[in-house]
């Protein structure tokens, strides 16, 4: 589809959500601001003339949406790219990590940007704990998560709080805690771990494209906890500018197939990440508008 199509379905759709949202005219610096300081004023195309505050040449190149950029590629459950695909341009981040990892060039040009200006406002409790991941490392982690599920009640006593929320309560009760069985079955802790990790061959780390951010406060694990910090609240308000999104927001798990995962970023290209934010999209749903 062409562009000029694109901008145009965009545009209607925002259009559609003009009542819900503010007005503000396109190409002034406020456009960076945020909704709730710009009381009574729209966000609508405003990437097309914006000076963004946090420019740079690397993030600027990414500013067209071609839906065919392999920054727009899907990954999900109905989607998958298979056991053999590998980005085709991998590069070690630069940017504060707990270890050394890889993301795709230009994901990882925009990360090191972002990371200079979350810096620069003060925000420094904040590292990069997982980027790219090879389907046999995905394969890894999907099995440990299987045999985290399937052992956490005899191991701790009681299901985790994913299993009671996938599973449901009553139903853990019924046919484990009254039964006496503290051991899921491998179809049950399946069940539970897809709700929150990826099967190895549909992850969106195998596209060298997201990561997952860590601070110092979450003793190494990743959980909702990470909503509270203040780097959370900057990549909130501010993500959008350099082409990362939430990809998996709260309330939308139905379309995304995942939990909420507040600490997960996908870069998409700034104007598809501007569209995306304002519109309050998925990908998915950005993507079907935009008729790919
Ligand atoms: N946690 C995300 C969905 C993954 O495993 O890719
Ligand atoms: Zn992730």
């Amino acid at each position: 589809m062409k562009k000029s199509k694109i901008k145009i379905l965009l545009l209607m759709f925002f259009a559609f959500l003009l009542p819900l949202q503010g007005c503000i005219q396109p190409g002034t610096p406020e456009d960076t601001d945020t909704e709730e300081e710009n009381p009574g004023k729209t966000y609508v195309g405003c990437y097309e003339t914006a000076e963004y505050v946090y420019q740079s040449d690397v993030t600027e190149s990414c500013l067209t949406t071609d839906l065919s950029a392999e920054y727009l590629l899907l990954m999900n459950k109905e989607q998958t790219l298979g056991a053999d695909y590998i980005p085709a341009s991998l590069t070690y981040l630069t940017c504060p990590t707990t270890k050394s990892i890889q993301l795709e060039t230009r994901a990882a040009q925009a990360l090191y940007e972002m990371f200079k200006e979350m810096d620069a406002a003060g925000v420094d409790d904040v590292w990069v704990t997982s980027a790219y991941r090879s389907y046999e490392y995905q394969s890894g982690l999907f099995n440990y998560y299987i045999s985290l599920e399937t052992n956490h009640c005899a191991n701790n006593g009681d299901f985790s709080t994913d299993a009671y929320a996938c599973l449901g309560a009553e139903y853990l009760r019924v046919n484990y805690l009254d039964a006496g069985i503290t051991r899921l079955s491998t179809a049950d802790a399946r069940r539970v771990v897809l709700s929150y990790s990826a099967e190895p061959g549909t992850s969106e780390h195998q596209t060298g494209l997201c990561v997952d951010f860590i601070t110092s406060g979450m003793n190494g694990s990743l959980t909702v906890a990470f909503e509270n910090t203040e780097a959370f609240a900057w990549l909130k308000e501010n993500a959008y500018k350099f082409g990362y999104i939430l990809r998996y927001p709260k309330g939308k798990e139905d379309i995304t197939g995942y939990t909420y995962e507040p600490w997960h970023y996908r870069f998409v290209g700034r104007e598809a990440a501007t569209d995306i934010h304002f519109g309050n999209l998925t990908l998915e749903e950005y993507l079907q508008l935009a008729g790919a």
